[in-house]
């Protein structure tokens, strides 16, 4: 089964843009199990949009919470409870990407957090990272929280303008792969995504077993 999850260093980084590229690039289906804030286009909706996957393609959320907020936070305001134990990535034979709230420590419940559902999981990490100033701390703090639990790590895919000596650093003190890097799109069209993802990332690295 190829399945990845999609994660990131920070919320608003760019997962669902880069979830929506890997997700056409594989001919694969894109799952969002907490969906927080309902008012905007949902992170399904754009990935739907941008990566021009049809409707069957795009399997439901768990939890569709109507705030904008950590999901700990908009379940209670809308008196939902958060069961993380029961929330499962539907068993398929094509392939499947996964995208969490937020960054890793994201509170689910008082208790729980997403990098727990991942660690229970044990599907290969994707973690979406910026490449501007801040990016190599926080990068290097969500590698030792995946690595801490146990959560095999797949690779980092970088989003932003090329920064040779962060991507470097990042690579060498993270020990992590480069899966590629996106540059920032304008006019972010699902042409100039599929391209750009096409123009940086090997699709043949995802298909690759993890080492
Ligand atoms: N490569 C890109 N080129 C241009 N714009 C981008 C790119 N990546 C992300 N953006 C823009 O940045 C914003 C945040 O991106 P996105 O929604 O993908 O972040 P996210 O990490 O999924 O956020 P969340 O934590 O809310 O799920 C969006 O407006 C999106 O269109
Ligand atoms: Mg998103």
């Amino acid at each position: 089964m190829m399945r990845f999850v999609v994660t990131g260093t920070d919320t608003g980084i760019g997962k669902t843009v880069f979830s929506a590229a890997l997700a056409a690039a594989l001919e694969g289906y894109y799952w969002k199990p907490v969906q927080s804030g309902l008012e905007d286009e949902t992170d399904s909706q754009t990935v739907s949009r941008l990566g021009c996957l049809p409707p069957e393609r795009i399997l439901p959320e768990a939890y569709r919470l109507r705030t904008p907020a950590s999901p700990h936070m908009a379940a209670r305001l809308d008196h939902v409870a958060i069961t993380p134990e029961a929330l499962e990535p539907p068993a398929m034979d094509a392939p499947l990407v996964i995208e969490g709230a937020g960054g890793l420590l994201v509170p689910l419940t008082d208790s729980q957090v997403f990098a727990d559902v991942f660690a229970r999981w044990q599907i290969p990490v994707i973690l979406c990272a910026r490449t501007g100033l801040g990016t190599i701390n926080h990068t290097l703090l969500s590698l030792e929280a995946l690595r801490s639990r146990c959560i095999p790590v797949f690779g980092v895919a970088f989003i932003g303008e090329e920064q040779a000596e962060t991507q470097r650093i990042i690579a060498a003190m993270g020990q992590v792969r480069v899966l590629g890097r996106l540059p920032r799109l304008d006019p972010l069209t699902p042409e100039s995504l599929l391209q750009a993802f096409r123009d940086h990332f090997p699709v043949s690295s995802f298909k690759e077993r993890m080492a």
